[in-house]
C-alpha cells in the first residue's frame, strides 16, 4: 500500500499502523468510482478486490464493536466476525462483536452471524422491541418506541472499552441507511472510504448515502493507493445549518 497523503509519498504502508489511530466512531465502506456500494450481484465482494479486503479486515481488527444495519444482515451474506491469525496476534484478543441495529427485528436468527459467532453478536434496538429478541442474544436497548442512536452509541462505547479502558472504538460497516442516520445525528468522527477502480452504474446501483438535511464538511486526513483502489480517510466536521428550500 502506497501512502500519497500526508506526503511525502511512502510505499509499503502497513494498514494496521496506518489506520491504528481509530477515533470514536468510524465508518468504513467501499464504493465504485461512480458511487455504488453494491456490485452486479447486489453485494460488495466484487467491488474492491483483495486490497479492499485487507483494509476491511484491518478496520475490523482495530475495532471494539462493529456496527451494521439490519438491511445488510438481510442480504444473508454477512458472516460472524473472524480474525486471521496474523491479525489476531496483533490484536491480542478475540474479534470484536458485531452489533446489528434493527427496529423491526425482522432477522433470520438461524444465520451463522447469530449461531456461530466466537464473540456473540449484539442486537441494538428500542426498549419497545427488546422483549422480542431471542433469549441468549445480548441486547443494547436505547430509546422508547424508536432507537435512540446517540444513547446506543454511547452505551456500546462504554460497555466495550478500548484495551480495557476508556471508550471503545466503533466501526460502522454500513449499509447506507445506517451510515446516513449516524452522520445525520453527528455521531461520526471519520469516514474511511475505499474507492474501487470501476464504474458499475445500472439497475443495482446503490448510493453510498441517503439524504442528509445539511451539508457535512469533510477534511481529508490520509490517502493511500493499493492495486488501483484509493483509500481516503476523511474527518467529519460539524454539519452546516440546514439548506433553505
Ligand atoms: N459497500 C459497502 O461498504 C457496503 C456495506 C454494507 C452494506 N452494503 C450494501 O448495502 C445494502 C444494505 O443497505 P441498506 O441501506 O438497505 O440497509 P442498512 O443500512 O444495512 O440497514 C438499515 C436498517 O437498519 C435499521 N435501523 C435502525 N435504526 C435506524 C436508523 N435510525 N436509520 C436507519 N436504519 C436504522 C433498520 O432495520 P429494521 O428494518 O430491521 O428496523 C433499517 O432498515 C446491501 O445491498 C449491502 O450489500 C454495502
Amino acid at each position: 500500500m502506497l501512502r500519497l497523503l500526508p506526503g511525502p509519498a511512502t510505499a509499503d504502508v502497513d494498514p494496521y499502523e496506518a489506520y491504528g489511530d481509530a477515533p470514536g466512531l468510524r465508518i468504513g465502506m467501499v464504493m465504485s468510482a461512480d458511487g455504488s456500494v453494491t456490485d452486479a450481484e447486489g453485494w460488495t465482494d466484487g467491488l474492491g478486490g483483495a486490497a479492499d479486503f485487507r483494509v476491511f479486515r484491518t478496520l475490523r481488527a482495530l475495532a471494539d464493536v462493529i456496527l451494521v444495519g439490519a438491511g445488510t444482515v438481510r442480504t444473508g451474506r454477512l458472516g460472524p466476525a473472524r480474525l486471521r491469525s496474523d491479525l489476531r496476534a496483533r490484536r491480542g484478543r478475540p474479534p470484536a462483536p458485531i452489533a446489528v441495529v434493527s427496529r423491526s427485528l425482522d432477522l433470520d436468527w438461524t444465520l451463522p452471524l447469530f449461531t456461530e459467532a466466537e464473540t456473540p453478536t449484539i442486537i441494538v434496538t428500542s426498549e419497545h422491541a427488546r422483549a422480542r429478541v431471542p433469549s441468549g442474544i445480548p441486547v443494547v436497548a436505547a430509546g422508547g418506541q424508536d432507537i435512540d442512536l446517540p444513547s446506543a452509541i454511547r452505551r456500546l462505547g462504554e460497555e466495550h472499552p478500548h484495551g480495557g479502558q476508556g471508550r471503545g472504538r466503533l466501526l460502522c460497516e454500513g449499509g447506507p441507511a445506517l451510515a446516513t442516520a449516524l452522520i445525520r445525528a453527528s455521531l461520526v468522527d471519520e469516514l474511511c472510504l475505499n474507492i474501487a477502480p470501476a464504474l458499475v452504474a445500472g439497475a443495482r446501483h446503490t448510493r453510498l448515502l441517503g439524504d442528509l438535511d445539511a451539508e457535512v464538511p469533510l477534511e481529508p486526513s490520509a490517502l493511500y493507493l493499493d492495486e488501483g483502489v484509493l483509500f481516503v480517510r476523511y474527518r467529519l466536521g460539524a454539519a452546516a445549518p440546514p439548506r433553505k428550500a
